[in-house]
């Protein structure tokens, strides 16, 4: 059908890359991705896509084409839609870009059917079109756990859209239960999970007859989703600005200080790409970086990718072992095996081998257990993927480790480790920490270490500047906060980029703005006036990194030392330790210049 379709093309404008993302719904990076593939070059989530590449990229990743037109009328194409006729114009604005009131007989209907069974609908329509905003698709549930509810499409006008961050129509969930327990909830959270391709995929309306519905949501809330009890106060006309209000622009999506993957992982594209590389072809791999820098969340996201490629990823937090001068390798071998077991059990896979070891096994015993699992695992093509974080619990070094005894048996787990990852074609390992001393020094523990020269060396340093701004603009939109590129510049001239800092410092100057204004703002000024109360809340965040750095790297440290003391003569130091130097560099403390060094800005914040 021709007429539609041409429509739609006249009307595709020039998009940013992250315009095109927040109008899909696909995320950034695999927009990027997407590009490449295409052998299309762009710089950065700001470059801009002219009109021909928006549309070839629209069909390379299967996106409805409506959504990627500027005519409002086109991005409705199941209902019939008319001008609305009834002018509601309010002095605030929220009317603007209004949608118009679809007329299509089949979902008038609909809306009937459920409005009969969900009286409180009729008042949510009126306040809706009040606001510019209509609901474009109804239904009754039938079957599955949600069955007897309704299942709802609320297109909200361009101004709310664009002051929430919506991206797209969003889900609106009404049930008829009294006592809306924790089970539907979940029910509705999977609803929402199914249909996040086509509606705002982090905002759900929820509508039950439960008194304490508001409550309950407030208390089983997460990160994720905004899940907002659809009740409204007929007397007060703004009832659902403040709604959304009270619910979109009160989280802080900044504010994370738990290892992240998923729609909160921004960048990193690079390092995860050739780590993936290194798991397929078996070769291991270790991440080095500062505290905070984003270890463990690259190997979380990396998982998430891997467990496509028949991966099964086993992340085994070091953290938790005894410290020495306990000898913690019972311990470890415990906690390879229950980790393992864990995974596999999560996937349905053979544990038999592993579940029939004792609790605390012998290295030998576990070896032989792994290796006969490792041959089960590979007939039904499902490599095993151990990770080690926080390496430094279980290698001496620095300051840190000469107080530590040695520790002769973990060395002999190590080894059996990289024994099985060598012998077997379906078991690989990465490695990740503080310290790249696990693969530098000849001996651990008095034993010729395992890993030395083995593992491929990453070091993750800051962010680059786009990785951090997409970063800031995709989580600043979903609050509905807009950050100009003088906020973005000082965002990252303050923070270094540095993973952590960069998030702390952006979710500091988002306490700050007004909750309640339709433009959310944060421009350089913003980040400037709540730089030095930041600065003096993060001190102590800098100076443990730094004592970290001094702990596990001792020869970087007297580098650090030297170039404050004397910054005039430090180009000799550089010279004459180029590894060390090199290190600081990639850690990201370090920044070189034309003709030698400079201290980068995380120094700065000591
Ligand atoms: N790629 C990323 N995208 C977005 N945020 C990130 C990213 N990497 C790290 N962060 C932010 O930095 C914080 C620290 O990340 P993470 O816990 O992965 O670091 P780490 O190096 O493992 O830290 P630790 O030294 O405590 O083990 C996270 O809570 C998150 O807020
Ligand atoms: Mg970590």
């Amino acid at each position: 059908m021709g007429n539609g379709e041409i429509v739609a093309e006249e009307n595709t404008p020039r998009l940013r890359v992250h315009e095109f993302a927040s109008r899909s719904g696909v995320k950034t990076r695999d927009v990027l991705q997407a590009l490449a593939d295409m052998n299309e070059y762009v710089r950065s989530p700001s470059s801009v896509l002219p009109p021909p590449v928006v549309r070839r990229l629209g069909v390379a990743l299967g996106v409805d084409p409506t959504l990627l037109v500027d005519e409002p009328v086109a991005r409705t194409p199941p209902v019939e839609a008319v001008r609305e006729t009834e002018a509601f114009s309010n002095d605030y604005g929220w009317h603007s870009g209004a949608v118009k009131a679809p007329r299509s007989v089949a979902l008038q209907r609909e809306l009937e059917a459920v409005e009969a069974r969900y009286p409180a609908l009729v008042e949510h329509r009126r306040q809706l079109a009040s606001m510019g905003s209509q609901v474009i698709r109804a239904s009754l549930i039938k079957g599955g756990p949600l069955s007897g509810g309704a299942n709802l499409r609320i297109r909200f006008s361009e101004a709310i859209e664009s002051a929430f961050g919506l991206t797209r129509e969003v889900l609106a969930i009404y049930l008829p239960y009294e006592d809306f327990q924790m089970r539907s909830y979940e029910a509705v959270l999977r609803q929402l999970k199914d249909e996040r391709h086509v509606v705002t995929p982090d905002v759900i309306l929820i509508w039950t007859p439960d008194e304490r519905l508001g409550t309950k949501l407030a208390e089983w809330r997460n990160l994720r989703t905004v899940a907002i009890p659809f009740k409204l106060d007929s007397v007060n006309s703004f009832g659902l600005i403040e709604l959304l209000q009270n619910h979109i622009h009160i989280r802080n999506l900044f504010e994370v200080t738990t290892p992240v993957s998923g729609d909160t992982f921004f960048g990193r594209r690079t390092v995860l790409q050739s780590l993936r590389e290194d798991v397929l072809a078996q070769r291991a791999a270790g991440i080095f970086g500062l505290r905070k820098a984003g270890k463990t969340s690259i190997l979380l996201e990396l998982s998430d990718e891997l467990r496509a490629d028949g991966v099964l990823p086993v992340l085994i937090d070091l953290e938790a072992l005894p410290s020495p001068p306990v000898d913690p390798t019972d311990d470890l071998l415990a906690l390879l095996r229950l980790r393992m077991m864990e995974a596999l059990k999560g996937q349905e896979l053979r544990v038999k081998e592993l579940a029939e070891l004792p609790d605390f096994p012998s290295t030998m015993q576990f070896k032989i257990a792994v290796q006969k699992l490792l041959r089960h695992l590979g007939s039904s093509g499902t490599r095993v993927l151990l990770m080690l974080d926080e390496i430094e619990y279980v290698t001496p070094s620095g300051k840190a480790g000469a107080a530590a005894a040695d520790l002769p048996r973990v060395a002999q787990v190590l080894a059996t480790l990289r024994s099985l990852t060598q012998e077997s074609d379906n078991m690989s390992l990465l490695l990740a920490g503080l310290t790249s001393s696990i693969v530098e020094d000849g001996t651990l523990h008095g034993r010729p270490n395992p890993f030395f020269s083995w593992a491929r060396k990453v070091y993750l340093g800051p962010l680059e500047r786009d990785e951090a701004a997409d970063l800031a603009l995709s989580l600043g939109r979903r609050m509905g906060i807009f950050i100009t590129e003088g906020g973005l510049d000082a965002l990252y001239e303050a923070s270094g980029g540095h993973a952590y800092l960069y998030r702390h410092l952006a979710s500091t100057v988002v306490k700050t703005l007004p909750v309640n204004l339709t433009n959310r703002i944060m421009a350089r000024r913003d980040v400037l006036s709540a730089l030095s109360a930041w600065k003096s809340e993060v001190h102590a965040h800098i100076v443990e990194m730094i004592r970290h750095v001094e702990g596990y790297y001792p020869v970087e440290s007297v580098l650090l030392d030297a170039l404050r003391a004397a910054p005039d003569l430090f180009n000799e130091f550089a010279d004459s330790e180029i590894d060390a130097t090199r290190h600081l560099v990639d850690l990201g403390l370090l920044e070189s210049t034309d003709g030698g060094y400079r201290p980068a800005a995380l120094l700065e914040l000591l």
